[in-house]
């Protein structure tokens, strides 16, 4: 494997595989070709296909998998056909990119619609760990890599917090990790059925994979093997649907949150528990005005670690008038360029975008496991269900 172009086949056409497609221009040339895209229609696939000078285009999953010049099968749809695609991929031989998050539950035969007001949190939580761990399972039989892409993993922020942590003899008493924005442009967004939660699975996937993520490391840097969450205690709400913002509205002051859910939380509150007694908690929301809003903060017995992934003051800008600067891009979600702000200098690069990309390839060439790989991706889906389990059930739910 290690002296061929990797063929990649990308499945799903938008937003998400856009935004790989452009960082896996960014490797050097010769080590991977985009070989085709699959979408759910056919005039989805063909316009990918012709933007980026793809030469294969299909609605047929089948006809990427069947292809012997396609290695990795990147997968960027929404989470509810994340897992068929990845057992499907897995037992074709290919190597596996998936977006977070892993899954979800979806529903089933005889669950009373709309799923997220009427389902027992329970019973997701089983089917969710059903689907999450069938996609390990195909993993490890067919010997594929799977590679999570958790982009807060690989943020130059996190990374430095890292070699913080391993230079300190110190211990994380508390990780804090929040992300906000004013809610996801995504139709599918607001349905349990398709995105399998809101916005603790949407956005709180990328939270709690650092957080796990960055108690693992503490543990094998400190005593030889990863330090495991035990239990969640969480709260989750729909605060667009409330009295609250019914005021806001009869006074117009409403208009720049998009957050609009049919059975999905728009704000959460998580506090897990890890096995030495130290505490995360993860807050999210979809109803934050503001720009993208994501920091981890680790609280040690001998320090404190801030990490900003967005928002940094390596530029600010001021303008009167928000189209002073035109259309050059500042950051995700951001309502107006007025006013004082804080554009990216790169935002690919400081959010891990490319860095992940960069790993997953080099993992697959060197036959080595990605810093993001699916232990990550499974354990994120037992903790969210668990906290979604917590909520509903107002108790300490064990993992
Ligand atoms: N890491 C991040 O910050 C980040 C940001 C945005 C999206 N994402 C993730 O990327 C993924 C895709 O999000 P998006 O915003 O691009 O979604 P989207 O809804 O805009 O687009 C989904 C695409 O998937 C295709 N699709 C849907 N079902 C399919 C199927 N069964 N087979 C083949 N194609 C199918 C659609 O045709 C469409 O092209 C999600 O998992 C999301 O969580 C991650």
């Amino acid at each position: 494997m290690s002296h061929t172009t990797l063929g990649i086949g990308m499945v799903g056409s938008r937003y998400g595989a856009r935004m790989h497609f452009d960082n896996y221009q960014k490797l050097p040339s010769g080590l991977v070709e985009i070989r085709g895209v699959c979408a759910r229609t056919l005039d989805s696939a063909q316009r990918y296909a012709n933007d980026n000078n793809i030469s294969f285009a299909t609605d047929d999953l089948n006809e990427l998998l069947s292809r012997s010049d396609i290695h990795i099968i990147d997968i960027c749809t929404p989470p509810a056909s994340h897992h068929e695609i990845a057992i499907k991929a897995a037992k074709a031989g290919k190597h596996i990119v998936m977006e977070k998050p892993l899954t979800g539950y979806f529903g089933e035969p005889g669950d009373k619609e709309p799923i997220g007001l009427h389902v027992a949190r329970a019973k997701m939580r089983k089917g969710a760990k059903q689907n999450a761990e069938a996609v390990r399972e195909a993993v490890l039989k067919h010997n594929v890599k799977f590679c999570y892409a958790e982009n807060w993993v690989y943020s130059p922020p996190i990374l430095k917090m890292q070699s913080l942590i391993a230079a300190s003899k110190g211990s994380i008493l508390e990780l804090r990790a929040e992300e906000n924005h004013s809610g996801s442009n995504s139709f599918f967004s607001k349905e349990w059925k398709s995105m399998g939660g809101g916005a603790l699975l949407r956005m709180g996937a990328h939270s709690v994979g650092a957080c796990l993520y960055l108690k693992q490391f503490e543990g094998l840097k400190r005593i030889g093997e990863g330090i495991r969450p035990v239990s969640v205690l969480a709260d989750t709400a729909d605060l667009i649907h409330t009295e609250a913002t019914q005021r806001a509205k009869k006074a117009n002051a409403h208009r720049w949150i998009s957050s609009d859910p049919v059975d999905v939380e728009d704000w959460a509150n998580v506090i897990i528990r890890f096995e030495d007694g130290s505490r995360a908690t993860v807050l999210v929301s979809d109803v934050g005005l503001g720009g993208l809003n994501t920091r981890v903060t680790a609280f040690m017995t001998d320090g404190v670690i801030k990490a900003n992934m967005t928002l940094n003051d390596g530029i600010e800008t001021y303008a009167v008038d928000p189209d002073t600067f035109g259309d050059e891009y500042f950051t995700e979600k951001l309502e107006t360029k007025a006013g004082w702000n804080r554009p990216s200098c790169d935002e690919d690069w400081f959010r891990g975008f490319a860095q992940e990309i960069e790993d997953f390839v080099f993992s697959i060439r060197e036959d080595r496991e990605p810093l993001a790989g699916i232990d990550l991706a499974v354990d994120c889906v037992n903790v969210i269900y668990a906290a979604y389990q917590s909520a509903e059930e107002g108790r300490v739910v064990k993992l």
